[in-house]
């Protein structure tokens, strides 16, 4: 078994989660909490759909994983009445497997498409008429005798998701006429979504239990509601049942989960980046053999987080952490370089 699964802080999904996840998933916009912003231009583009009676425009949602995209994906197939295709990147190997899928949607329908970032070339050229033009340029027989047909679509909207915006290709980016990137949650936010995830489970929690529990949650609602069942879990065992500020930070602190939210994988980064490579700059390979993880897995989703809250920097030359970082970990920055001799004037 490999040994994240074990672990709590991490926001992908973990096998077995897929049920709660749904029954957790809000099924309106106005159901989704935070991302206002995004809730807006959404909101805006749906209505003048609606009105005109067109599809809504490609949408991309950008950002990293269990931020809720997929939960948007399914609340904008929703607010639309019409239907949602499901399917990712790498599933679709080739142009016929993406010819198949849109040939069978009805018009106006969603077809949502996961870790877009993968889909590989060929699949990729295919998508632009079928973006731009609602149709298929398909190419029948070989050599001398290849003729080409153009096959009309139904007019559909694709919504794309990525945490990786930035390996999209750009002619694909450019055909989104709706790009959102979701940010991480503030607490407030993340506390109402363990509110509200503690009703849907009938779980008992006072404010300031909700409230410690999103505090440590990475600003990621999925860590949120994966918290809020084990300190339940906890508070079943060791008490009532019930969840409040002590209950939470005790399981909270058992699980090593520190005070903002960093698991010891965390810790781990930041301690190899200051004991092994002097505080950087240490280039992602070589920091991911050292830790012993993946290097995807450090850039997808540990590193966004320790950025958003000034922990590490990227360079050109590689990951640095900050003097924020070095404090989180009881370390002191050796800000002078030890060639150096510096002259105090005062
Ligand atoms: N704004 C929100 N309000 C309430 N709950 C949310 C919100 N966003 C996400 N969630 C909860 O977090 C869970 C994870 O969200 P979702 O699966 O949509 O993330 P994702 O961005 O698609 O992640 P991944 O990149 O791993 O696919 C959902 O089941 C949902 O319960
Ligand atoms: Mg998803």
């Amino acid at each position: 078994m490999n040994d994240r699964e074990n672990e709590i802080v991490t926001s992908t999904l973990k096998p077995g989660e897929e049920d709660i996840e749904l029954s957790l998933r809000p099924q309106k916009l106005t159901q989704y909490v935070g991302q206002d912003k995004v809730k807006e231009i959404l909101e805006i583009f749906i209505e003048s759909a609606k009105m005109r009676n067109q599809p809504l425009d490609h949408v991309l949602l950008s950002g990293p994983p269990g931020l809720g995209k997929t939960t948007l994906a399914n609340i904008i197939s929703n607010e639309m009445n019409v239907n949602i295709r499901v399917t990712s990147g790498p599933a679709i190997e080739r142009p016929g497997d993406l010819a198949a899928i849109l040939t069978n949607l009805n018009e106006n329908d969603v077809l949502f498409i996961d870790e877009i970032h993968r889909l590989n070339k060929s699949v990729e050229e295919i998508m632009y008429p079928a973006l731009e033009d609602y149709a298929l340029d398909i190419i029948i027989g070989k050599g001398p005798s290849a003729r080409s047909i153009r096959l009309d679509l139904p007019k559909f909207t694709l919504i794309g998701a990525t945490t990786r915006s930035g390996m999209l290709a750009s002619p694909l980016r450019d055909r989104f006429g709706v790009l959102c990137n979701l940010d991480f949650y503030n607490n407030e936010d993340l506390q109402r979504i363990v509110l509200r995830s503690a009703v849907i489970m009938n779980i008992e929690i006072s404010e300031e239990g909700a409230k410690e529990i999103a505090k440590r949650s990475r600003g990621t609602p999925r860590i949120a509601n994966r918290l809020l069942k084990r300190v339940r879990d906890y508070a079943l065992v060791k008490s009532n049942g019930s969840i409040d500020i002590s209950t939470a930070d005790k399981a909270l602190r058992m699980f090593e989960i520190d005070e903002i939210g960093l698991d010891k994988l965390d810790r781990r980064i930041l301690n190899t980046i200051i004991d092994y490579y002097k505080g950087g700059p240490v280039g992602l390979d070589t920091l991911a053999a050292s830790i012993g993880e993946e290097k995807g897995t450090i850039e997808d989703v540990y590193e966004p987080f320790l950025l958003q809250i000034g922990f590490i920097n990227r360079t050109p030359r590689g990951r640095v952490v900050t003097e924020l970082g070095y404090k989180h970990v009881n370390k002191v920055k050796n800000n002078s370089n030890s060639n150096q001799i510096i002259i105090d004037l005062e």
